[in-house]
């Protein structure tokens, strides 16, 4: 047995979001976001499922807060939804924003640091009529409502997240159409992950202006990949993996941390626009002074150059439509996600030598995790041992060693701390360490949680050398 010891000052955390947790989906002021109404179209949910009730932690919240208690973690990250702060974008609903006060003080009463997303993929729908991200003008309402949501409650968060995984809010949404609003346009596509970054800069400078001494610990969460050429001795495979890091990894890194985009995505997503949407100082907002990045990883994948002329219209890749992801043979996720903890490693050890690093930025792991598909006894216990918790196991071993060789990783966040509602996949893809009986409601921590608790304790964990 090995011991993997963690800094005394690291935080181990869960995370959630609102529209995969809360249910009251228009209740007490709520109104649609554009998850409720992508999910009253036959097929787009794959369960036929909504966000209606979801896991009911809109009821159930402090019994929640307790949950994470008895987890022993240090920190919970959630996300704040848009539509219930602010139903279709017009006044500020009284109701909604006293739910995530409650929570933020029932989290700080038992001694859990609150981490609040502002945007996990839940606008108003009535901001979609408009165009959505796609639409610049989203930008500038995403920092008022970012502006007021600080007011109320910088008092006693101080770690703010803007945007998380802005490549699935608009590639995945825009360009594949598999998450809400469903879209195939790559030019959308493109407008909107560009008018997301500039909602992150305009929203982090309204936040930075109120802060007025307050500690604050502001930043942004993006979802990486690690792109392996299948064939290490092709070209073109080579080429491929690097259209993947652009437009996957670099199109967000570089605006945010380096202030311009780079010139080879540039040039492979020409023909999407992006170009025609920037407009003169976007990049200095874009690039706003960042105390934090958020990494979020769940695979890497091996990809390889074009075949033939066809091009794949759902590709989420824009520029890259005609590249292939090819089986490593490596054990898979439910998901069919490919499971490769030294992927995590590779790719924290690249992101502190040509970002963080250089710009003396911390990084936390704000998502890391699995599902699988669970078989639960009749009290509701779910043994993961070999699963879940061997996945997150090798994955703190890999942020253990990108520790190990210098690169500054303050926390890590279980994705995620209950089963919930997986977008497309509906309730049928299992990520929590707790299991949810969506019949009763009940939450029963899995053998991953159990462990984690203990890891989150002792600051550490023993595992097989
Ligand atoms: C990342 C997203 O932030 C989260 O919402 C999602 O459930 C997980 N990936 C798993 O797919």
């Amino acid at each position: 047995m090995q011991r993997y010891e963690f800094p005394p000052e690291f935080q181990f955390g869960a995370a959630t979001a609102a529209a995969q947790i809360e249910g009251a989906g228009h209740e007490d002021g709520k109104t649609d976001s554009i998850w409720d109404a992508y999910c009253r179209t036959p097929g787009n949910i794959i369960d036929g499922s909504n966000i209606e009730v979801a896991c009911d932690h809109y009821h159930r919240m402090e019994e929640d807060v307790a949950l994470i208690k008895r987890l022993n973690l240090d920190m919970y990250r959630f996300s704040i939804s848009w539509a219930r702060v602010r139903p279709d974008d017009r006044d500020f609903n009284a109701l909604g924003i006293d739910f995530y006060s409650r929570l933020v003080d029932e989290l700080l009463a038992n001694d859990i640091t609150p981490w609040i997303t502002l945007y996990h993929w839940d606008e108003p729908r009535a901001l979609l009529e408009q165009g959505g991200w796609a639409n610049r003008d989203t930008a500038y309402r995403f920092a008022e409502y970012a502006a007021r949501v600080y007011e109320e409650l910088g008092d006693r968060v101080e770690y703010w997240t803007t945007l998380n995984e802005p490549w699935c809010s608009s590639f995945l949404s825009y360009a594949a159409g598999i998450h809400a609003p469903g879209y195939t346009d790559p030019k959308q596509a493109v407008a909107a992950a560009h008018h997301l970054l500039l909602g992150h800069g305009l929203a982090a400078k309204e936040i930075r202006s109120r802060a007025d001494g307050k500690p604050l610990s502001l930043g942004i969460t993006l979802n990486f990949t690690v792109a392996h050429p299948a064939d290490p001795n092709s070209a073109a495979d080579h080429d491929a993996a690097r259209q993947i890091d652009g437009a996957h990894n670099r199109i967000f890194l570089d605006p945010l941390l380096r202030g311009s985009y780079p010139a080879d995505v540039c040039d492979d997503m020409r023909e999407a626009g992006l170009d025609r949407v920037i407009r003169d100082g976007d990049l200095d907002i874009i690039s706003q002074p960042l105390d934090v990045l958020g990494v979020n990883f769940y695979n890497g994948v091996a990809v390889a150059g074009p075949s033939g002329s066809e091009i794949n219209s759902t590709t989420p890749y824009v520029g890259a439509e005609r590249i292939r992801t090819l089986s490593r043979g490596l054990p898979v996720t439910d998901m069919g996600w490919e499971v490769l903890a030294d992927d995590l490693r590779e790719l924290l050890i690249r992101l502190d030598k040509e970002y963080t690093g250089p710009a003396g930025i911390p990084i936390f792991i704000t998502e890391n995790g699995a599902a699988y598909p669970d078989v639960c006894d009749e009290t509701g216990f779910v043994d993961d041992t070999h699963t879940r918790l061997a996945y997150i196991r090798d994955h703190l071993i890999a942020v253990h060693e990108a520790i190990g060789q210098g690169v500054d990783i303050n926390g890590y966040f279980a994705w995620s701390l209950m089963d919930n509602f997986e977008w497309t996949f509906g309730y049928t893809k299992r990520f929590g360490i707790v299991r949810v009986d969506y019949e009763t409601g009940a939450r029963t921590p899995k053998a991953s949680a159990h462990w984690y608790a203990r890891t989150a304790s002792r600051k550490g964990f023993d595992a097989p050398a």
